[in-house]
């Protein structure tokens, strides 16, 4: 297995990941861990991650320099490359030329990290503001960035990126971990379907003969965990889906057709205006998320204290979820509050069940295709956020603008499925922005609402792309939106990144 020390990346998810496609397992922990427990038996690599910090500030994450002296080969990226500099005496200081978003890289000494690279020059993502000026003793520098600064060294078993090779955006991205691994010796035999019989194992052990529940949303983690639990309790498994009225047209009941085969009793439970009447007046999207995620967990304990005798909660957490509750001062956890939404009912007390605690998404879906014989619809569904269209609708949340909304994004997603591009976006949707304009319908004048697309494409949610309609595709699909959808007069599309966007509006 391969470490990766996090030092409060947003990115340090997709190294791991990364490493994990390559067939390698790999593991997060944070900067402050112990050297001894970094170095277990099996560990064949450490990959020291980005962060936000500079080296010199007050609270930067340093881990124990200790670390570096250990045998199995290092790298670090970015503030990892930074760190590795400082704790070895090299010089690392702010940089008069910052370097963010694509930039170009030149190799000038050969090096196995960058073994097989088809060119000498290549593009990369940078996101800095230090630069290392001076390699500690005994490093050499082996490529330049544009501004003829240190983008990669190396000294024995150590190498430094000042780039990320764990994003789409740079080029090669995956070869250099790739080479990393190799020069690792790393064993690539790590492959998520073979966890299964253990995952299996385990939950069963957990739940044998007690009661339980869960909770539905539709998306792709809680359907393939219900079906999983399922199959091993039977009866004693409650699946429970929450309709919070925030749902796109049709869902609710889209959702329950598409369980229908897996022969689940889900408890389904309209509770769409008492969410609502909790939104009333509320324009501040925290605010609805904390509004929503605290309805639920009241709708959702009623629930459960009338099935009476549960002992266990079964959630679809993923490896992600997990990864963020490590506290890094300034981490990126602090950036949006969410993934909260169906938060446990604290004082239920109930045993947690979470088969997917250590797997990426993309594993979960290999796993419910391969073992679990769920279909595409299911699992290759784009995700839906827990607060639902509450966070598609600028401003406060009513019944009109649900349903302008919902016609919007039906008609949109209809369009995507029709046009075979639905699965080549990660995630589509409308939004109902707070504006009004100007239009013209017939001889009218019309004053009426915008609505936003957004298609990305994205491996992993954490960096995204807009998706490059056809010109004919996207016009098509507007003219049927402003022509279908009443009160809505013009629509536009969204071609920012994330980074700096974000994917959802709110
Ligand atoms: P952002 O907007 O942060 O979204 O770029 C990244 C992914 O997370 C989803 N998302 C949420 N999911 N509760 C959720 O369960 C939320 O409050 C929430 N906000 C964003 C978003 O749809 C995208 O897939």
């Amino acid at each position: 297995m391969i470490k990766i020390i996090d030092c409060g990346s947003q990115l340090t998810q997709n190294i791991a990941r990364r490493i994990r496609e390559l067939g390698v397992f790999s593991e997060i922990v944070p900067y402050h861990t112990k050297t001894i427990d970094i170095l277990s038996k099996n560990l064949e690599g450490i990959i020291i991650s980005g962060g936000q910090f500079s080296v010199y500030d007050k609270n930067a994450p340093i881990y124990e320099k200790k670390v570096l002296e250990s045998k199995v080969p290092i790298l670090g990226i970015c503030y990892g490359q930074q760190s590795i500099a400082y704790l070895l005496g090299g010089k690392v200081v702010s940089s008069e030329n910052r370097e963010y978003g694509e930039t170009i890289v030149k190799r000038i000494k050969p090096s196995k990290l960058f073994k097989n690279l088809p060119s000498v020059e290549f593009k990369v993502y940078m996101s800095h503001g230090d630069i290392v000026k001076n390699p500690p003793k005994g490093f050499e520098i082996i490529a330049l960035s544009q501004n003829n600064q240190v983008a990669a060294m190396q000294k024995g078993n150590i190498y430094a990126v000042q780039f990320h090779p764990e994003v789409d955006h740079t080029e090669n991205g995956r070869k250099i971990l790739e080479n990393f691994v190799d020069i690792c010796g790393a064993k690539k035999d790590w492959d998520p379907t073979k966890d299964y019989d253990r995952i299996i194992a385990e939950a069963s052990k957990k739940i044998k003969g007690k009661i339980g529940i869960g909770g539905i949303s539709g998306g792709v983690d809680s359907s393939v965990v219900s079906v999983l639990i399922n199959k091993l309790a039977g009866k004693n498994y409650h699946p429970i889906f929450v309709d919070n009225g925030l749902l796109r047209k049709d869902e609710a009941k889209q959702v329950m057709e598409s369980l229908k085969p897996f022969n689940l009793d889900v408890h389904y439970i309209d509770a769409g205006e008492r969410f609502l009447s909790k939104l009333k007046g509320v324009v501040d999207p925290d605010e609805k998320r904390r509004i929503i995620g605290h309805e639920f967990i009241n709708v959702f304990s009623e629930i459960a204290k009338n099935i009476g005798g549960v002992k266990y909660l079964v959630q679809g957490t993923l490896y992600p979820d997990v990864i963020e509750s490590v506290p890094v001062y300034g981490s990126s956890s602090k950036i949006k509050r969410h993934h909260n939404v169906g938060g446990l009912p604290e004082n239920m007390e109930l045993e947690l069940v979470e088969p997917f605690r250590n797997m990426f998404k993309d594993e979960v879906r290999r796993l419910a295709e391969s073992k679990l014989g769920m279909p595409k619809e299911i699992v290759w569904r784009h995700p839906f956020p827990g607060p639902g269209l509450a966070v598609r609708i600028i401003g406060e949340v009513t019944p009109e603008k649900l349903s302008i909304l919902r016609e919007a994004d039906a008609i949109f997603i209809e369009e995507l499925k029709n046009r075979n591009i639905y699965y080549d976006v990660s995630q589509a949707f409308a939004v109902l922005t707070d504006s009004q304009s100007v239009g013209v319908m017939g001889d009218e004048g019309t004053y009426e609402g915008i609505i936003g697309l957004r298609a990305v494409t994205t491996n992993d949610f954490m960096t995204s792309d807009w998706y490059n309609f056809k010109k004919k595709d996207l016009t098509a699909i507007a003219n049927r939106i402003i022509n279908n959808v009443k009160g809505v007069n013009r629509v536009v599309y969204d071609i920012s990144q994330k980074p700096p966007a974000t994917i959802e509006w709110e």
